[in-house]
């Protein structure tokens, strides 16, 4: 299929399971048509329902047969570090090590454009081919490497929110901007990018260690200046950390309010990982409607800790999943999800399939404001979709042989659930951004 006809529609007969309006109980809230049809017309959702229902009204066109497999929405990472593509899987050390040792070298390398607009190009393609279509992204200080990952995302048509990192000191001297800089180029990357297409921008400074008070007040201006971007940054990941950003912000109550006093602390502001968090930090971040960045992998890798889902269930947190490359060890958000059950069942509070899906999906766009483009498969929504193939190898096939019967999916839950620890790039058979087919497995698109 291609886009070059002015009314392109597109009919997809699959098992369709998403969540058609946002919920505080996924587990029951979710639509599944177990032999549905799907129908995009150009780049929107035009039609969904069951294939019975709705196949008369389609007779005349041709059925992408896709029985056997699932369609869900994009998927949504709300916490990845595109620098670090080439660093996941980097042996060693906890977070400030890390970040000295691997991080902030790979990062110095994105002052060559050349070198920025290469990696963007892997990244992207990374995405896509584990099912992610939106991505909330951290660049790295070099205004120039925001703009090559924007350009590669505006080619797509892809929906992702990114920023310039905003640090000017605790990091190596080519890695520092400066209040005045930091604010002067994000508001220049906001004129350029925010709004176009289907892009958006994010601020970006690293977090509260490598901020200046001065830098956390000028973006802070830029947050007032624009109601509308988005913020993100790193919140209480590490127990060194906390006690840094103790030491250096010795007038403030906790981690957050360093953040709060700014204006930084908001809807549309996600905070990745918190997962040492005091009760008033709790409460802070369910007022203000922030959101949480649930990061399981990478706090496994980096030894963090481990998130306390149902505390942030209790206040009523917004929770996005998150793999945060790269101190998170995989793009593939079902491993993610995989992630993140074994973490709560550390915590003896399991989390059901469809709650991760919720997180990762549409809870994921609603915390961002974005449900009405996003997350879901309804009809007057950018057509963002996968489609997973329960069967992608021979131990998936035989795992989910039994919840398939007569070429459709009988227990959507357990395929997913089977497909989140199975899961790896074959899983996804094809990624659809605003209706074009930019993935399919084993094949080169263009
Ligand atoms: N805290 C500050 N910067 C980073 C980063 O790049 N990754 C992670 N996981 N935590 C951070
Ligand atoms: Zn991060």
């Amino acid at each position: 299929a291609n886009s070059t006809m002015q009314q392109q529609v597109n009919v997809y007969r699959a098992s369709l399971l998403d969540f058609p309006a946002p919920t505080s109980n996924p587990s029951s809230d979710f639509r599944y048509i177990q032999d549905g049809l799907l129908v995009t017309r150009n780049s929107k959702i035009v039609d969904i329902g069951s294939y019975n229902n709705l196949i008369s009204s389609y007779k005349s066109h041709t059925i992408s047969d896709l029985r056997g497999k699932l369609i869900i929405p994009g998927l949504i990472d709300s916490h990845l570090h595109f620098p670090q593509t080439e660093m996941l899987a980097s042996y060693g050390e906890q977070l400030l090590e890390w970040l000295n040792n691997y991080t902030f070298p790979t990062e110095a390398k994105f002052a060559d454009d050349d070198y920025a607009t290469k990696i963007a190009s892997i990244f992207l393609h990374q995405l896509v081919s584990n099912g992610t279509t939106t991505g909330m992204v951290f660049s790295t200080v070099h205004k120039s490497a925001a703009d090559a990952l924007f350009n590669a995302a505006s080619k797509l048509n892809m929906c992702l929110i990114a920023g310039k990192v905003c640090m000017d000191r605790h990091c190596p001297v080519e890695l520092q901007d400066s209040p005045a800089l930091a604010q002067q180029h994000s508001a220049e990357l906001i004129e350029s990018w925010h709004g176009k297409g289907r892009l958006a921008y994010a601020l970006t400074p690293r977090f509260a260690p490598t901020s200046s008070e001065q830098q956390l007040a000028a973006l802070g201006e830029l947050a007032k200046q624009y109601p509308d971007v988005y913020i993100q940054t790193h919140l209480s990941e590490n127990l060194n950390e906390i006690e840094w950003v103790r030491q250096l912000f010795p007038k403030h109550r906790s981690y957050l309010d360093v953040y709060d006093q700014y204006g930084l602390v908001r809807k549309g502001s996600v905070f990745g990982h918190c997962l040492h968090l005091q009760d008033e930090e709790w409460r802070r971040l369910k007022s203000a409607q922030a959101t949480i960045a649930f990061c399981p992998s990478s706090n496994l890798f980096l030894g963090s800790g481990l998130f306390e889902l149902e505390k942030a269930r209790q206040h009523g947190i917004n929770v996005s999943l998150a793999s945060d490359v790269g101190a998170g060890t995989s793009f593939n958000m079902l491993r993610t999800m995989g992630d993140a059950y074994k973490v709560c069942q550390l915590k003896h509070n399991p989390l059901c399939p469809l709650e991760g899906l919720y997180m990762m999906t549409q809870g994921a766009a609603c915390n961002l404001g974005l449900e009405h483009t996003i997350g879901n498969l309804n009809t007057g929504t950018d057509a963002d979709f996968v489609v997973l193939d329960p069967a992608f190898n021979e131990l998936s096939a035989l795992r989910t042989q039994h919840l398939i019967e007569e070429r459709t999916i009988s227990a959507p839950q357990d395929v997913l659930f089977a497909l989140s620890m199975l899961a790896d790039e074959r899983t996804i058979f094809q990624t659809y951004i605003a209706g074009n087919c930019v993935h399919q497995v084993n094949k080169e698109l263009n």
